[in-house]
This record gives structure tokens, C-alpha cells and sequence, in this order.
């Protein structure tokens, strides 16, 4: 833990991400009472480039010694010193340029998850940096596109590992105009890890009993994280509003996310804000998926409330954990003695999401998932397995043919979800990776257009992509 503070301080922290002033506007202060808040948010990368609407920013992996388990140093992997890595934070239309530089033993690459960018600049399996080497990662930001994203390795067969060792972080896009402007704003990314006693990290040698439960279920942690810290607290004034952008970046565990005694307003998801906010009880956030919440502050001075994950039974009955119908709590919601403030009202209307025009459909495809296989299929880096024509549009099948859930993910492109089973998605929404429950099956619509060239698509569950379920679409 200290280690990592010191590590945080020793890396431009810089001034707006404490008073939320960075570009864009994070939000307004934190209040003065607030000295019981204990979540730490990754630091915004310092833009290194003076040219108007240019980002310019460096990461490098590398091998850290770091407490990923609290208060237990461990060779750990690391993006800058830390874990998470730090923020990018980006505007709408701009260029940004990211120099990665590969400083561990192995190949990796940099993969930005959610962003629609030219296809060698993804980051995917396809392109990997060699350890020692670098890449410039070079692209500009969609307008449209503002919402919160992640970036994490992948190359092929070790993402699962190098996610686990530390390697993930988050990308924000922010728009030119904000319609939840001044609304005080945190980051919460979540993730899991299974540790031995003295704090490195807990990988089964293959073919032992637990690495199979692994490759099955994919590897869960005991261990819940948020920005890698252990139950942070989280202070908020009763009555006040605050926007939690919630990223999951666990290998597998699925979150149902909740505080019990409140409702949650959910404003956005992967691709951005959604057209009218929605009250939940709770949420479900599978591997990769993005939510942004609005937490109303409804409890009382001094009171606390918990975030927690609910019971989501997402396993094979064989191998599901022995708690995972207990709610674990992941972060406390700690209220100031103040007294409260008059709730702020919000817009009804958050922006318009243009429907993606189905009579223009062109193709039809069906990806069918078993255990371990797309389409009957591993993962072939030399395959093709779906042919697409530039500029059209298609509708996408994916259908579930087996007792677990696999959450699927579509690089480079978002999608609007059609219906699940047949019942038909009641608002519409940008979505990059969508949870298919077991026996159960969804379809999408996605437009193609821009961008050629080699695409994945695979399960979001990192044991089961890096046992091959994953395939490649190629755009041309
Ligand atoms: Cu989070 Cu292939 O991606
Ligand atoms: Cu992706
Ligand atoms: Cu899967």
C-alpha cells in the first residue's frame, strides 16, 4: 500500500484530478468534510504536446515490485509504475499519439478496448510489440463517441496473465459539451485477484485440478478491487449527486452491482451516455462492459451504505464457487455529518442515439458459442472466419448453446442491441460487448463504416479468449 501511494506521488499527479478542474471538467471539488474518502483514482497522464487538440502521452510496461495484494509487495507488471495504470483522458476530435514501449520479458501490445480506430492501431493479437520493442499507437478521437473506455494487452494466449500481473487501465473521452456538466465525477475500476500467502500472485501450474476450474470458469479472485485498493470508502454529502464511471477489468467475475437501500440511476454504458437515464435497482457488468452510474446521495448524515455484488449465477452448476450466492461488498459509501443539500435535478434527455437503419442490412451472420469454441472453432490467427464489405451494415446472431454465460466482444465497431431471445432491447445504447447467459441469445445491429481490416471478436472471459475463443473478421 505505501509503496504504491509513494509510487502515485512520485508520478505527476497532477493538480485538476484532485480538484476535477482537468480538461473537460471533471466535476467540482470535493467538499472540505470529505476526509473520510479513501479511494484513490489512477493519475491523468500528463499531454506531453502543445499543439491544440493533440494528446501526446507515453506508457511503458514494465516489471514492478508492487503490492497487489494490500500491504504485500510482489513481482507485479505495471504501466508506469502502477496498477491501475494511469488515466488517458481525451476530448472528442482529437489526435492522440501513444508512445508504448515494451519493457517486459514477453511480446505484448496495447488494445483500446471500445475505440473505433484504424484496425493496426487496435492493439490486437495481430500486431504484437516484441519485448524491448515500442509502437506509436496514432489515431483521432470519433465525435459521438465520449463515454469511458480501457485499454489492457493483448497478445495472444497471454492476456489473461498479463491483465492478472497488473497491465489495465482506463481511457476517458470527454465531449465538448457535457450534459452532466458539474456533477462531481469518480472512477471505479473493478477487478479480482487470487493470491498466495505471501502476495504474489496465485496462478494454478497447468493441469492441476485448479487450473482446469480456471479454464472453465475463468480465474476468479477472492480478492475485490477497486482501483486496486481493498473496500475504499467513498464519501459523499446526503443529497448530493455524484457520476461513477465503473469499469470491469476482472478476467472473468461478473458484477451485479448494487447499494442496497437505494436505487442506482444508470446514465450510460460502453459507448457513452444512453438518451434518457434509467432508474436500477442493480446492474450487471460483465467482463469488459463500462456503466455510468448516478449515485443520489438518499441516505443520512453519518450513515453508511455499501456497493456490493450481488449473487449472478453466470457457472457451469459443477464448478460454480462455494460463495457465489453471497453479496460481497466492494467499496463503503461513507455520508458526511453535513447536513444535506437539495438534490440537483438532471436532464431527461441526454443526447440523441441515431438507430442504425436495419432495412439497409446486407448480411446476416450467426456466431454460435460453445464451451470454448466460436463457431465450432478455436482461434486461428492465419483464419478469416467472417468476410465484410465496407460501408454496409449486418446483423449478428449470437447465440449461447451452453450452460455458462459468455460475454462477447466486437472490436472496433459498436453495436445496438435488437433483442435478446427474441424480446426486443427497450432503449437504445452503444455497446461493444454484450453478456450472453447461458441458452440464451441476443442480436445486433453494427455498421461497418470505416476502418478496414482485420478485426477480433471473442468471449471476454480472458482464460476462454486465450484458449481460442476468439476469431477474426476481416473488413474490406
Ligand atoms: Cu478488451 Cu479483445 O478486448
Ligand atoms: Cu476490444
Ligand atoms: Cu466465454
Amino acid at each position: 500500500m505505501f509503496r504504491w501511494l509513494t509510487l502515485v506521488f512520485a508520478i505527476a499527479w497532477p493538480a485538476s484530478t484532485n480538484a476535477g478542474s482537468a480538461a473537460g471538467g471533471a466535476g467540482t471539488p470535493r467538499p472540505a468534510s470529505a476526509g473520510s474518502d479513501t479511494l484513490r483514482e489512477p493519475p491523468i497522464l500528463v499531454n506531453q504536446s502543445s499543439v491544440p487538440r493533440t494528446v501526446e502521452v507515453s506508457l511503458i510496461a514494465a516489471p514492478a515490485r508492487l503490492a497487489l495484494a494490500p500491504g504485500r509487495v510482489t513481482d507485479a507488471f505495471a504501466y508506469n509504475g502502477i496498477v491501475p495504470g494511469p488515466t488517458i483522458e481525451v476530448h472528442e476530435g482529437d489526435k492522440v499519439i501513444i508512445h508504448f514501449t515494451n519493457r517486459l520479458p514477453e511480446p505484448s501490445t496495447i488494445h483500446w478496448h471500445g475505440l473505433h480506430i484504424p484496425a493496426d492501431m487496435d492493439g490486437s493479437p495481430l500486431n504484437v510489440v516484441p519485448s524491448g520493442g515500442r509502437k506509436d499507437y496514432v489515431f483521432t478521437i470519433d465525435s459521438g463517441s465520449a463515454g469511458t473506455y480501457w485499454y489492457h494487452p493483448h497478445p495472444d494466449v497471454r492476456t489473461g496473465y498479463q491483465v492478472a500481473k497488473g497491465l489495465y487501465g482506463a481511457f476517458i473521452i470527454r465531449p465538448a459539451h457535457d450534459p452532466l456538466q458539474g456533477i462531481p465525477e469518480r472512477l471505479l475500476i473493478l477487478s479480482d485477484n487470487r493470491f498466495r500467502p505471501g502476495g504474489s500472485i496465485d496462478i494454478p501450474a497447468v493441469h492441476t485440478t485448479a487450473a482446469i476450474v480456471d479454464e472453465e470458469n475463468g480465474r476468479e479472485g477472492n480478492v475485490m478491487l477497486v482501483n486496486g485498493q481493498v473496500m475504499p470508502r467513498i464519501a459523499i454529502r446526503s443529497g448530493e449527486a455524484q457520476r461513477w464511471r465503473v469499469i470491469n477489468a476482472s478476467a472473468s467475475r461478473v458484477y451485479r452491482l448494487a447499494i442496497p437501500g437505494q436505487t442506482l440511476l444508470q446514465v450510460g454504458s460502453d459507448g457513452g451516455l444512453f438518451e434518457h437515464p434509467a432508474v436500477v435497482k442493480d446492474v450487471l457488468l460483465s467482463n469488459s462492459e463500462r456503466v455510468e452510474l448516478v449515485v443520489r446521495g438518499t441516505g443520512a448524515p453519518g450513515s453508511t451504505a455499501m456497493l456490493q455484488t450481488l449473487p449472478y449465477d453466470r457457472y457451469m452448476p459443477q464448478t460454480r464457487p462455494d460463495d457465489w450466492n453471497r453479496p460481497h461488498n466492494l467499496l463503503a459509501l461513507a455520508y458526511t455529518t453535513e447536513a444535506p443539500v437539495a438534490p440537483v435535478s438532471l436532464p431527461r434527455t441526454l443526447r440523441v442515439i441515431p438507430a442504425l437503419d436495419t432495412a439497409r442490412v446486407t448480411a446476416r451472420r450467426s456466431i454460435v458459442l460453445s464451451q470454448g469454441l466460436i463457431n465450432g472453432h478455436t482461434m486461428d490467427m492465419s483464419r478469416v472466419d467472417v468476410r465484410v464489405k465496407l460501408g454496409t451494415t449486418e446483423i449478428w446472431t449470437i447465440e449461447n448453446v451452453v450452460g455458462m454465460d459468455h460475454p462477447f466482444h466486437l472490436h472496433g465497431f459498436h453495436f445496438q442491441l435488437l433483442d435478446r431471445n427474441g424480446v426486443p432491447e427497450r432503449d437504445r445504447r452503444w455497446k461493444d460487448t454484450v453478456n450472453i447467459p447461458k441458452h440464451e441469445s441476443v442480436r445486433f445491429v453494427v455498421y461497418f463504416d470505416a476502418h478496414p481490416g482485420r478485426w477480433m471478436f471473442h468471449c471476454h472471459i480472458l482464460d476462454h479468449e486465450d484458449h481460442g475463443m476468439m476469431g477474426i473478421f476481416e473488413v474490406t
